[in-house]
């Protein structure tokens, strides 16, 4: 085998996602190169990911940072370009669709280096989000396209990619949970929290729920309802925050509002949860698989098996409340037996796929 393998990841989801993918190819002795865009730089968000997940320091950290869409993705693009000219990788693999996937794909394609995209195929079909605009844009570069669920090859071959670039591997992020599974403590993280033996955990970040103040509003009004029913932990991302204070969210009785917290008491709390209120598309998949009640504060997913199979229901504002009673009585339960292949083997489905690739491309 010859050719090396560049990975370009630099936002949270990313590192849940690469972690199993860079541990299967080191196995094979694949020669790899880690390369952090800078996306998310906070210790909570990113450092905190490489420690527990055991991912080697990035070979290169691009140090792009914040900012608009537009200005965040041309940094992206010009700090990339320079990196894949100066590595000159055989291939680059991309995950998700936070836009240090976008430029990845961008930056390679453009200078004739094959691209992998991990997660491929998932989508929304609503175009205000900004992942679906990159997911749309990453498939239609990508070479190698793994898919964690059944529906995303239709979804592919339905815009014109040639299916035999889709392979359908399982899901890398149920890899990361299932390897580390043995270490979420749901008590210790109940008692670092001082939360009671019931308890429920929400995360809110995507722009509809917290960028705009009157969504946030309605937001925190609804939270500040459910935390009637049952005490709340929520460790928020920096995007919603201010909003989210700014509408009254942290004095609410019953409402723990947290700091971003690390993978693993994150998961711990996860794992303890009567239920989990959320618009991230990660956490719709983690509780599939815990058999954790999800409310996904949403109109839409890009993960529909974790309502089809799984604990995952999509609800409104005003149809939360009711929801989540249903959730505490236990009528919530997982439809199906759980996504097929989500059986932590999807890194090295992978890398058997990439590795073979590369014997093919000398
Ligand atoms: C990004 C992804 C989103 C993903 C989320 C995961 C895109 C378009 N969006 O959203 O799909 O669900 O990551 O967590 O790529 N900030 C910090 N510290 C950091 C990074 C960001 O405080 O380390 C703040 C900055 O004020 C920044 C804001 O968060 O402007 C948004 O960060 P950005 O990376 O642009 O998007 P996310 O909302 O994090
Ligand atoms: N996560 C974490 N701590 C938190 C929130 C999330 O470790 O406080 C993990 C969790 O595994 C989740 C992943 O980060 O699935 C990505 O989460 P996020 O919601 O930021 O991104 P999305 O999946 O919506 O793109």
């Amino acid at each position: 085998m010859t050719g090396r393998v560049l990975h370009v990841v630099g936002a949270r989801p990313n590192f849940v996602k690469a972690a199993p993918v860079v541990a299967a190819l080191r196995s094979a002795g694949c020669e790899q190169v880690l390369v952090h865009t800078g996306q998310h730089y906070d210790e909570r968000l990113s450092d905190v990911f490489f420690r527990q997940l055991g991912l080697p320091a990035p070979d290169t950290d691009l140090g792009v940072g914040s900012g608009s869409h537009a200005r965040q993705t041309a940094e992206l693009l010009m700090a990339l370009e320079t990196e894949l000219i100066a590595r000159a990788p055989a291939l680059v693999l991309v995950y998700g669709d936070v836009n240090s996937t976008l430029a990845g794909a961008l930056a390679a394609a453009k200078l004739g280096i094959p691209v992998a995209h991990v997660e491929a195929g998932l989508r929304s079909f609503d175009m205000t989000m900004p992942e679906e605009v990159n997911r749309r844009l990453v498939d239609q570069l990508a070479e190698l396209l793994f898919v964690t669920s059944p529906e995303a090859i239709g979804h592919l071959t339905r815009e014109g990619m040639d299916v035999g670039r889709v392979h359908l591997v399982g899901n890398p992020m149920i890899d990361t949970l299932l390897t580390h599974l043995d270490l979420f403590d749901p008590a210790a993280a109940r008692t670092a929290h001082d939360l009671p033996e019931r308890y429920g955990v929400v995360t809110l970040h995507r722009p509809s729920n917290v960028d705009d103040p009157e969504a946030a509003r309605a937001a925190a009004l609804v939270l500040t309802e459910a935390a009637r029913h049952l005490d709340l932990a929520v460790p928020l991302h920096p995007r919603g925050r201010r909003a989210l204070e700014a509408a009254g969210l942290c004095g609410a009785p019953g409402v723990n509002v947290l700091e971003p917290l690390g993978y693993v008491e994150f998961m711990s709390l996860v794992r303890g949860a009567a239920a989990v209120i959320t618009d991230s598309g990660g956490v719709q998949e983690e509780t599939t698989i815990l058999g954790v009640p999800c409310l996904t504060l949403r109109t839409t997913t890009e993960r529909p098996v974790t309502v089809t199979d799984g604990t995952n229901r999509l609800v409104q504002h005003a149809e939360l409340i009711p929801a989540l009673r249903k959730a505490l009585d236990g009528e919530q339960t997982a439809r199906g037996e759980g996504p097929p292949l989500w059986d932590g083997k999807a890194g090295a489905r992978i890398a058997r796929i990439v590795t073979r690739w590369l014997d093919h491309h000398d």
